[in-house]
């Protein structure tokens, strides 16, 4: 069977086996000669685009006028390499569809030359829309959780608030009040989250030095901090420079991880609870380094910490902190590092490039 195929070119395609084969494979198959015309297609590429023969790959795929940017084609038929390739195509309805493409080399058995290439495309389109649906329906679902479940700490709150002004009491109705007060932040928090997580990119990049954000959120921390019983301690960099960041964003990142350090410390078993914000620089990379002292985080669970929603802390935790603190380093084209090679508790590090900076 191999040998019908390797015999036999495409003209005479349709007296072999490999032409039946061609024709009624599963997925979408087209040739293309180094003008990218389709020359040969199957019937599962005609249904979706309607007879091709003759016309340019790249209007019958995507409907373009020239050919596309880093056409995979091209390259294969350059280096003859067999690529896969995730494509967005635009069928004969105008509907979006996408596919995984295979560009396989044909050689022309006399001189060795690649003469054509085979697209074979497999059709991801309804695959795709199902796991969408599926991620919006668990992401919705995670969503009117944790809002039931704030509904809830609020109506407890209200019931309090009720009982302590129907007798009379301050205690019950500053008991509510705070309920009330720690289930709005976790709304706040919430959405703030949700937001952060779902806007696109918009960095609003300022010349700033590193140390000041990092003693601006040292700063916000510290009371709480020495009220838990935990020493916080910076050690910052003195290579005194400015480096263009998103001041609100690292802020934010700062924040989630020492807030992160915080919780850990507080709920740790050990006798020892520091913390230290540390901030590092050299010629190319600016780095915030966040110890805490408290147990090491399990390795099993270290892949999932920066997962949306991923959080061991119950109604206190959203877990869209180290999301979106890993979003706008990932932003800032850096990265967010979990290190837990020291002897004691752990190290939750950002490194971003320096852009700009000056001393
Ligand atoms: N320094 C740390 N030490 C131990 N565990 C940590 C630390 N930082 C994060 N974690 C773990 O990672 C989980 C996810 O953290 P993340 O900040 O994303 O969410 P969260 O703190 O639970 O909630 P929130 O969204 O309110 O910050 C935490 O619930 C905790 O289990
Ligand atoms: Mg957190």
């Amino acid at each position: 069977m191999l040998k019908v195929i390797e015999k036999s070119s495409y003209f005479n395609f349709s007296t072999t086996f490999g032409a039946q084969l061609f024709k009624h494979m599963p997925s979408l198959a087209a040739v293309i000669d180094r003008d990218y015309r389709i020359v040969l297609s199957n019937n599962k590429f005609d249904d979706k685009f309607g007879e091709s023969d003759g016309q340019l790959c790249y209007c019958v795929y995507k409907k373009y006028n020239s050919i596309c940017k880093h056409c995979a084609a091209q390259k294969t038929f350059v280096d003859g390499k067999v690529r896969v390739m995730e494509e967005k195509g635009v069928d004969s309805r105008g509907m979006p569809t996408f596919y995984v493409v295979h560009f396989v080399p044909l050689f022309d058995d006399d001189t060795g030359q690649i003469t054509h290439v085979v697209k074979m495309s497999y059709d991801v389109t309804e695959q795709l829309e199902k796991e969408r649906l599926a991620a919006v329906g668990e992401t919705v679902a995670i969503i009117a959780h944790a809002i039931k479940n704030i509904l809830v700490g609020l109506q407890g709150g209200m019931y309090k608030l009720k009982s302590g002004h129907k007798k009379d009491s301050s205690d019950l109705v500053n008991k509510g009040w705070e309920i009330m007060d720690r289930n709005f932040s976790r709304v706040a928090r919430l959405t703030k989250g949700l937001l952060m997580m779902s806007r696109k990119s918009t960095l609003a990049r300022s010349k700033v030095s590193p140390n000041t954000i990092a003693n601006n959120v040292y700063n916000l921390y510290k009371d709480a901090a020495e009220e838990a019983g935990i020493t916080l301690e910076t050690n910052f960099s003195d290579k005194c420079c400015s480096v263009e960041l998103d001041v609100q964003g690292i802020h934010e990142c700062l924040e989630n991880l020492l807030s992160n350090a915080i919780d850990a410390c507080k709920t740790s078993g050990t006798t020892d609870k520091t913390i230290t914000i540390d901030t590092q620089l050299s010629d190319s990379e600016l780095v915030f380094e966040i110890y805490d002292s408290a147990e090491k985080i399990p390795q099993e669970l270290e892949a999932k910490l920066f997962e949306m929603f991923f959080s061991t802390k119950g109604a206190n935790g959203s877990g869209l902190g180290l999301a979106v603190t890993r979003k706008i380093v990932m932003e800032h084209g850096g990265r967010l590092e979990l290190d837990q090679t020291c002897k004691q508790g752990k190290v939750f590090r950002i490194a971003v490039p320096c852009l700009n900076m000056e001393n």
